[in-house]
């Protein structure tokens, strides 16, 4: 079996006193060193701002090779799982490991078809948001309210938390999809147990009470395969996040929607939405690309960055970025709809990757470049884009939480820091200060 193993020990020496700490190689033969003991030996501790060299876990599920450009998750490239797998077999993989069996997939797809209404009370939640809430603050705060519905996600028993999970991947496919009906006034569309997990969410999307609503089949296959290229990402910020919370043994709908709110950021799950507009300001303002392309690498004071490009991780392509592009051009040819959008986002690649400044840091598109092209086309409005990053990451960040409470090694996530204020000073009374 692959795992992790120690293979020696690295020396560092600290003034006149040299430690040893264990030298640990992981299933991909990537080394890490084990610091466990090195503030009660030295009284010194590592400091690492945004955390690119530190090791948070130990984890079988997914493995990012970021010079390399792979991804893979539980050992099978991201390219197998986007041609031959369905997101909810991705969901079931990462969560519990290995390829469900026909009955094991059956089971899932049935507990999670069969979980996806939500509470009538829940409901009326919708109607105290204003119209214009960004669906993120709904769907963060509609997850962690599922925990006053569902008791029983503070068990720990195996039962109670298969059953937790199939709930959330399940409900939020439809608090996604209500969030977006209230937004524009249309009434609730309920699931339906015969459509899939995609078309599901595209019925309660985008069908209305007044008229019969057929599910575009192209639309279901780039909506799945979406999903699939996001399902999971190893140690991001929102899954990072989820970890954290879930360290202090939150129950699953509480740590799952502080990842939510992580995914917001536009560094992170809202770069999706900044690319979108990002495009459409150089169409609508008629940019030449180059210029733009000169005022990003001028960031330092225009403030702009070539939003969708640019990775932690990838110093190299991103896969997703690659499937993703191929999947857009065919989308878009087959509902024969021409973007100037798509045009405007393969130029502006062009430029970046002939360009001095992008090859020597290493940037290169991201999934988050091509994927609201492909949102777009589906019709998704882009408001709803990181909500649509949220649903397909939703496996990913469960199947991390549940591997960690599941760790012997689990402990509380707790950082240290080094402090910079004043070291003493005395309290001054309200009416003598200046
Ligand atoms: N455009 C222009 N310059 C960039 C970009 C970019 N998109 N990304 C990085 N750089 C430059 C920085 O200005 C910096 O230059 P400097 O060395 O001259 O100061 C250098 O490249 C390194 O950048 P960092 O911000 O230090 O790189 P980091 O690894 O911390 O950031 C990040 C990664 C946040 C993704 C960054 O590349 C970025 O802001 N990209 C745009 C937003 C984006 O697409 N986010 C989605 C990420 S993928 C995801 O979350 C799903």
């Amino acid at each position: 079996m692959s795992g992790y193993k120690k293979i020696g020990e690295a020396e560092l020496k600290i003034e006149n006193k040299v430690i040893k700490l264990p030298l640990f190689e992981g299933a991909e033969k990537e080394h890490a060193i084990d610091i466990g003991n090195l503030r009660s030996e030295t009284g010194s501790i590592t400091m690492d701002p945004g955390y690119g060299n530190t090791g948070s876990c130990f984890s079988s599920i997914t493995y990012i090779d970021g010079e390399k450009g792979i991804l893979k998750h539980r050992g099978i490239p991201i390219e197998e799982l986007a041609e031959k797998s369905s997101f909810l077999e991705v969901s079931y993989l990462l969560i519990y490991g290995h390829l469900p069996g026909k009955k094991e997939l059956n089971d899932f797809t049935t507990s999670v078809t069969r979980h996806s209404m939500i509470h009538e009370d829940m409901k009326r939640f919708f109607n105290n948001y204003p119209a214009t809430a960004h669906p993120m603050s709904i769907i963060s705060s509609m997850i962690c309210s599922l925990s006053s519905y569902y008791p029983d996600c503070f068990n720990s028993d195996p039962a109670s938390v298969d059953l937790n999970i199939a709930r959330l991947i399940a409900k939020v496919n439809t608090i996604a999809a209500f969030s977006y009906k209230k937004s524009i006034g249309q009434p609730f569309i309920g699931p339906i147990n015969r459509l899939s997990y995609v078309e599901n969410f595209l019925h309660m999307m985008f069908a209305v009470p007044a008229e019969p609503y057929t599910v575009e089949p192209v639309f279901a296959k780039a909506l799945e395969l979406f999903l699939i290229l996001h399902a999971d990402h190893e140690q991001n910020c929102s899954t990072s996040t989820v970890r954290m919370v879930g360290s202090s043994l939150a129950n699953l709908y509480a740590s799952i929607s502080a990842g939510i709110c992580a995914l917001w950021g536009p560094l992170h799950g809202g770069a999706n939405q900044a690319v979108i507009e990002m495009l459409t300001r150089i169409e609508k303002e008629r940019m030449d690309v180059k210029d733009f392309v000169q005022q990003v690498k001028d960031n330092k004071k225009s403030g702009i960055r070539l939003m969708g490009f640019g990775h932690r991780v990838y110093k190299s392509f991103d896969p997703r970025a690659k499937i993703l592009k191929k999947a857009c051009d065919d989308v878009l040819k087959k509902i024969g709809k021409h973007t100037a959008l798509l045009d405007i986002a393969k130029r502006l690649e062009e430029t970046a990757l002939k360009d001095s400044y992008f090859i020597e840091r290493k940037l290169y598109p991201n999934v988050d470049f091509y994927s609201g092209i492909l949102l777009q086309a589906i019709g998704i409005p882009v408001n709803m884009f990181t909500v649509m990053f949220a649903i397909g990451r939703m496996p990913g960040w469960i199947a991390q939480w549940k591997e960690m409470l599941e760790s012997p090694d689990l402990k509380i996530g707790r950082p240290r820091q080094i402090y910079t204020g004043p070291v003493t000073q005395p309290y001054v009374p309200i009416d003598q200060r200046i």
